[in-house]
């Protein structure tokens, strides 16, 4: 089998994820917050020191900034839902995941206001778009960080400066980048950065977060959920300190263990170093695929332009066809149709019928590049 879907989740884990699920539930398995006896102490210290962990690594100097939700699509929610009313604009890319516009598109019925900023077809920000669209005031620009479909990486920098100059706040869907390329929110200036752990942080699914930059004001924010935190158990009020203003209920504990584990691996192998397998497997995979005829690569020639994301086309063929017979008659796992993304598919010009999509992860090695471009060569030939 060779595994190319790790844009829909990382597979496989490293054995000290896996390892961390049980080693927490075994030794530390109280419910964190809660009560005050040794195993809830334990469970709280686990949570504060991935908290610290995850602060650290995308470059917030408080931890209670750091949010845990189910995923990055939770986290998205929690801002999109929790900050826009009736008659705020929001501007957001052609490239979004439905993990915004849906949320958007449920709000828009109620009278938020939003501008798509075209990209162009491999996937890029139109950046004098951007800028068009944010010359009239905006409360939130969401972007993500790099596309599902394409892998393109957006231009958060300039995004950050052209938001705040337009008074808006910059919301960042990084659930393709985190782990997978060094971010701190500080230095790009990134209010909101939402991530989940089981892509490229090669953590569990049912794990991911909010990051929210130093210094953002978040109590204009509503919260998604309400409820029991552990904390100001006097009151029947959610309290507005974070976390525990967007923390309800109990926390993922063997997902939070488990993703801590998944960014110390992370460390002890070097970002940057991963970030180099990634990008030359990718760009084999661009290179072998932009040969065989027929075959239409989508998103930026270049493997340093995206994540490790390479979707493509067959001249009158459906990707289903091409993905299952991948799948059966060659072990190459990959993922077909529109990727919960559209809006990306209209942007690069493969909607309705959507893209072959194969992601390498960190485990990837390049024989298996070498049989996944044979079995696609094979399979295009008929
Ligand atoms: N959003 C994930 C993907 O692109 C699940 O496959």
């Amino acid at each position: 089998m060779i595994y190319l879907d790790n844009a829909a989740t990382s597979w496989p884990k490293p054995d000290e994820v896996i390892r961390a699920m049980t080693d927490v539930l075994e030794r530390a398995g109280g419910n964190p917050g809660r009560s005050g006896h040794r195993l809830s102490i334990a469970a709280a210290r686990v949570i504060y020191e991935v908290r610290e962990e995850l602060a650290g690594f995308f470059g917030i100097s408080d931890p209670l900034r750091v949010v845990f939700t189910g995923n990055a699509t939770h986290a998205l929610n929690l801002v999109i839902r929790g900050l826009l009313r009736p008659g705020d604009r929001v501007v957001v890319s052609s490239m979004e995941h439905n993990a915004v516009m849906r949320p958007l598109r449920h709000l828009e019925r109620r009278g938020v206001r939003i501008t798509v900023v075209p990209c162009y077809a491999d996937g890029t920000l139109d950046l004098t778009g951007l800028e068009k669209a944010l010359s009239e005031p905006a409360r939130l620009v969401v972007l993500v960080h790099a596309s599902n479909v394409t892998g393109t990486i957006m231009p958060l920098g300039e995004a950050a400066r052209l938001a705040h100059g337009a008074g808006a706040l910059l919301c960042v869907d990084a659930a393709q980048t985190a782990g997978a390329l060094p971010i701190s929110v500080a230095e790009l200036g990134v209010d909101f950065l939402a991530f989940t752990g089981h892509k490229e942080m090669l953590g569990p699914p049912g794990i991911g977060g909010l990051v929210i930059a130093d210094g953002v004001d978040v109590s204009a924010c509503e919260p998604l959920i309400f409820g029991g935190t552990g904390s100001r158990s006097e009151s029947e009020e959610q309290p507005e300190f974070l976390p525990d203003r967007f923390e309800s209920g109990t926390p993922n504990l063997a997902g939070i263990a488990a993703l801590g584990a998944g960014v110390r691996w992370i460390k002890e192998h070097g970002i940057a170093e991963l970030r180099d397998h990634i990008m030359m497997v990718t760009h084999t995979l661009i290179e072998g695929l932009s040969v065989i005829p027929g075959v239409r690569v989508y998103g930026p020639p270049d493997a340093g332009s995206r994540v490790g994301i390479v979707s493509f086309t067959v001249e009158g063929r459906h990707v289903s066809e091409i993905g299952l017979r991948l799948d059966e008659e060659y072990g190459v796992l990959a993922r077909v149709g529109l990727h919960c993304a559209p809006a990306a598919h209209r942007t690069i010009g493969s909607f309705p019928g959507g893209t072959v999509r194969l992601s390498p992860g960190v485990f990837t090695n390049a024989e298996e590049i070498r049989r996944a471009l044979e079995a696609v060569e094979r399979v295009v030939r008929g």
